[in-house]
């Protein structure tokens, strides 16, 4: 093992500095005359970038052998360079986006997601992933919706916890896992008006109560790094906020992971108007507490200079250098700074049958049934089967930030059908395209004879997979060009027509709602999309995700979410889309969603018979049981998301209309009853008051069952 302490000793500033800077690959794996552009656009010189410690954006594990055998062979310390990347959804074998996966409301299958995209990523060579992503998030409209588990901060809580345990394992010293970093700090997802990278401007208790309670769930899993937002929050950039750098990561949380910035954060505090030059971005960046720079180059030109001023000292560079050395350590690249990846290794790790089985899986079980007249399962006893709609034999399944996934390796929707169907006569048709430019209805009518002579319809409509994802946002969330006037034909031609969606985000189906008997959506579920679409069909799989985020009746709701605060003046929910001056409402379309969070249907028949709690009152340090007694009245045996909601009735601040407190999923066989239980804590009714702490206030909470809009058996609980 090499002592940090003897190499840091050893080390020129200008070493030091070049642990504290992050590029891409390419910059690395051409000659010196095909970086010269790039390298004079960063103002760096071929000698600076010896010295540097870490690279992202590679593709395989034969580049990654090939940079490390190269620095290891100039660099005389012998330091291992650190190789990152964003695994978001799966290396090579693609499974649901995460916003999916929040459906799913399993955090065992998210840690077996996980496991298997670390076991695959780590045989390509990467060490660190910039995951998880627990953006919390309020507005369909942003493209990065997709990347998060939703509007609940106890499910990004839980998930993002579970997605660090699960890449990092018990010890980084095991090859098959690797060291996680945790984004964007902070509160992103809060981006006005849905437009990336717009500024966040949001109330203490907010941010404490929604936004920044997942960053802490990661941190306190043990993630290793922590990746600071491109936004500016209440005016101030992330990256240089004292208040989110300092005072809330490390006075309150005391944590203090290794900081990244983001892609060239640093440098962009010139165009937030923060920073003259790229000296003070620097200057900002580092008395903030980040570490490491990606893609621009303040700290590598710069902070020299600032320690020769005194503005800092070097020992403050020293600390920032041991906490990439350590990390580098923890993952054991002093002893094999490849981490055991070979080009063959890789070649076997990935997309193994395994693999795509679990795949498959997590695509069934992320899937959200919305509405299901009759239509499905199907009986697979159907002879004609027309798949209609621009995502009927499309591949691009796999979605955004999908890493070495592929189009081609992606079941389509028809062939996933017909596999499961050899027998059965399947017709393909496309009707028209998805995007929004894309109004050519010339496709129409094969559309409507293919789905006249069909027993049953499958259409399948949805986004394509770049209009969600980084700088993606939409003004619109309805489907993209004349899907909705396609399903109106075809719908009109063929009532027995089924609906299965893929989007990024939830979408405006207002007007698709009102025509069709059946709607699944499936998001993007991943490289065997259409095996998993089969099996919901079909019935072989039955459908198990709720919403972890709202879909709105239209795109002027938003931002809009189950667990807002009242209002003066509330509008009654039976007088939902009767305008009512003085309210708060809308004149369109009142205040409800078309789906709220929570909902999603099976094909069993769970019926919520009641539920009881074990006191009706109770003091800080007791507990409550909260038990509901669940039903399948059908004889199917299904998977049912059971939730636990709460109201603040009277409190110091205003509270939200309810709350989810808790969430279990169970698997009940057909016709059986089950009794699910709860315990509930003082702890768990805290909010932000206006003293700036955490605190509970005796009194009275509503407790109850169902989900967001659709509350049951609600109970009253004091706390005393
Ligand atoms: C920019 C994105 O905001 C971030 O999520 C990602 O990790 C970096 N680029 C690196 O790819």
């Amino acid at each position: 093992m090499r002592n940090i302490e003897d190499i840091l000793k050893d080390m020129t500033m200008e070493e030091k500095l070049g642990q504290l800077a992050q590029y891409n690959a390419n910059l690395f794996l051409n000659s010196d005359a095909d970086i010269t552009g790039p390298l004079t656009e960063l103002g760096l010189t071929t000698e600076e970038l010896k010295n540097v410690g870490s690279v992202l954006n590679f593709r395989n594990a034969r580049e990654v052998c090939t940079i490390q055998k190269q620095h290891l062979e100039a660099d005389r310390h012998k330091i291992p360079m650190l190789f990152m990347m964003d695994v978001i959804h799966g290396y090579r074998t693609i499974y649901p986006i995460p916003l999916g996966l929040g459906c799913s409301f399993d955090t065992e299958l998210v840690e077996a997601c996980t496991r298997m995209a670390s076991r695959e990523a780590t045989a390509a060579g990467v060490q660190v992933t910039f995951t998880p992503m627990v953006d919390y998030v309020r507005d369909a409209r942003w493209g990065r919706v997709m990347e998060t588990c939703g509007e609940d901060t106890l499910v990004n809580s839980r998930m993002g916890a579970a997605q660090v345990r699960a890449f990092q394992g018990e010890s980084l010293k095991d090859k098959s896992t690797m060291a996680t970093c945790v984004k964007h700090y902070a509160a992103y997802g809060g981006a006005e008006a849905g437009r990336d990278y717009n500024q966040v401007e949001l109330s203490e208790h907010s941010l404490r109560e929604f936004y920044l309670p997942a960053y802490k769930a990661c941190l306190d899993a043990g993630a290793e790094m922590l990746m600071p937002a491109f936004n500016t929050l209440n005016g101030v950039p992330c990256v240089a906020n004292p208040w989110l750098m300092q005072t809330v990561l490390r006075e309150d949380w005391g944590h203090d992971p290794l900081v990244i910035s983001d892609y060239n954060a640093i440098g962009e505090l010139r165009k937030h108007g923060v920073a003259e030059n790229m000296k003070q971005a620097a200057k900002l960046a580092f008395e903030n507490g980040c570490h490491i720079e990606m893609c621009s180059s303040g700290y590598i030109k710069y902070l020299k200079e600032l320690v020769q001023e005194g503005v800092f000292t070097e020992e403050q560079v020293d600390d920032a250098c041991r906490k990439v050395l350590q990390l580098k350590e923890k993952l054991g690249l002093f002893e094999d700074p490849y981490r055991g990846c070979s080009p063959e290794g890789e070649a076997k790790a990935m997309l193994t049958p395994e693999n795509r089985a679990l795949a498959r899986k997590a695509a069934r079980e992320c899937a959200v049934l919305l509405k299901n007249e009759g239509v499905l399962p199907l009986s697979g006893q159907e002879k004609k089967i027309a798949l209609i709609g621009p995502m009927a034999s499309t591949n691009a399944l796999k979605g955004f930030w999908a890493c070495q996934g592929r189009d081609e390796e992606t079941v389509s929707v028809e062939e996933g059908m017909r596999n499961a169907l050899p027998e059965a006569r399947i017709v393909a048709v496309r009707g028209c395209g998805n995007t929004c430019q894309d109004l050519d209805m010339s496709g129409f009518a094969e559309a409507v004879e293919a789905a006249k002579e069909a027993d049953v319809v499958i259409l399948c409509l949805g986004e394509p997979q770049d209009y969600s994802g980084e700088g993606n946002s939409r003004a619109e969330l309805e489907l993209p060009g004349v899907q909705t006037e396609l399903a109106e034909a075809v719908i009109g031609a063929n009532p027995n027509t089924a609906v299965v969606l893929f989007s990024g985000r939830p979408l405006v189906l207002t007007r698709l709602e009102k025509m069709a008997k059946a709607m699944l959506t499936m998001w993007f579920p991943g490289t065997e999309a259409g095996n998993a679409v089969a099996d919901l069909l079909l019935g072989k799989a039955n459908p198990c995700g709720k919403l972890t985020m709202t879909f709105p009746a239209a795109v002027g709701q938003c931002p809009i979410y189950y667990n807002h605060p009242r209002t003066g003046r509330p509008k009654p929910a039976n007088k939902d889309g009767v305008h009512m001056p003085y309210t708060s409402n809308y004149i369109e379309c009142g205040n409800l969603p078309l789906y709220s969070f929570g909902h999603g249907l099976s094909y069993s028949k769970f019926v919520y018979e009641g539920l009881t709690l074990s006191a009706d009152s109770f003091t800080a340090g007791e507990k409550v049981t909260a038990t509901v007694t669940l039903r399948n009245e059908s004889d199917r045996s299904g998977k049912e998301t059971v939730m636990l909601y709460m109201q603040d009735v009277v409190a110091s601040n205003t509270r939200p209309v309810q709350q989810l407190l808790d969430y279990v999923k169970v698997e009940l066989a057909p016709r059986e009853c089950r009794e699910v239980t709860f315990t509930i804590t003082e702890e768990q009714l805290r909010f932000w008051n206006n003293a700036h702490r955490f605190v509970s206030e005796p009194g009275l909470f509503r407790i109850s069952t169902g989900y967001a809009d659709h509350l049951l058996h609600t109970k009253e609980l004091t706390l005393k």
